[in-house]
């Protein structure tokens, strides 16, 4: 089985599994595997698009995804997440401008916001007289967060089967305060990001090549200093990568990425995370 070099188009040329390896980890570093596994395929084939036709998913897509979602695997069977879908119009527009000018947003036909859910349980455990206070914990967050992230990927991987395409908007986390009241989320869910699925534009957007393996595979321990190499050889690749895209230069990766995380304000005001999850309900237990 081999994907579609557009998004979509059904006359565009398939692409073998080779190429997808070789386009993933720039020339000359393909592993030798995956080749017959169609799930694999497809996920090699993944590339975040931020350009979308104004078509609606088809009928029963978004169910679909949300199956796909509820079947991954969770942390206790707590299910601690929740996924709320959010019509154009102001709240979605409100999201742009909370993401810091995302237009993509607007424009795809289906947004999704992923939360963390403990409010849930917390339900649950009041109507049944039953303490719950674990879930005040950090711990609790972080499960909640997993869980709402395997889902999302689940979903991702179930939209790109059915020709749609995604990008992950983790803007969302720049007023979680603000986007819990636009949702009305109650005192123990928070919005953990967002996600715009439809239809890409034609061409929209290229695999784009991720680290060599001997910078994140690791043998029986795990080792920094030999990590060098395939960090150099990797922002040689995203130079290339960047170059053949006509994207602007942004430097190698190692810059771009360090710059990132330069400081507390490169966050978008982020960096006041743990303040604003506590006034949602979140790990109000100090530890
Ligand atoms: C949790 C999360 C949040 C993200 N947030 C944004 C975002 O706010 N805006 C955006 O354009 N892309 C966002 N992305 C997409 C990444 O930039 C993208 O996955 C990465 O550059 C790799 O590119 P690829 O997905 O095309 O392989 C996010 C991805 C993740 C996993």
């Amino acid at each position: 089985m081999g994907y579609r070099r557009g998004m979509s188009a059904p006359s565009s040329p398939l692409v073998p599994t080779e190429e997808l390896l070789t386009l993933r980890y720039g020339t000359g570093n393909a592993p030798a595997v995956c080749a017959g596994s169609a799930a694999i395929e497809l996920m090699l084939a993944h590339r975040s698009v931020r350009a979308f036709k104004p078509d609606a998913l088809p009928s029963g897509a978004l169910e679909a995804m949300v199956a796909a979602a509820q079947s991954a695997a969770t942390s206790s069977n707590l299910q601690t997440w929740s996924v709320v879908s959010v019509p154009a119009g102001p709240a979605r527009a409100r999201c742009v401008e909370i993401s810091g000018g995302q237009q993509h947003i607007v424009d795809a036909p289906c947004f999704l916001l992923w939360i963390a859910d403990l409010a849930r349980l917390n339900r649950v455990g009041d109507q049944l007289g039953l303490p719950h206070g674990g879930n005040d914990t950090l711990e609790m967050f972080l499960v909640a967060s997993i869980d709402a992230a395997l889902a999302a990927q689940n979903a991702v991987v179930a939209a790109e089967s059915l020709g749609l395409s995604t990008v992950y908007i983790g803007g969302m986390r720049n007023k979680p305060d603000e986007v819990a009241e636009l949702i009305g989320l109650p005192q123990g869910c928070a919005a953990v990001f967002g996600l715009c699925v439809g239809y890409a534009v034609e061409d929209a957007a290229r695999i784009k090549p991720r680290l060599p393996q001997e910078a994140v595979l690791h043998h029986g321990h795990y080792d920094l200093t030999v990590q060098d190499e395939a960090i150099a050889r990797y922002n040689a690749a995203m130079a290339d990568f960047y170059v053949r895209e006509g994207m602007d230069a942004k430097g190698d990766w190692a810059r771009h990425s360090v710059k990132r995380v330069a400081g507390p304000q490169s966050l978008s005001g982020r960096h006041e995370l743990m303040q604003a999850l506590r006034r949602l309900g979140f790990f109000s237990a100090e530890n």
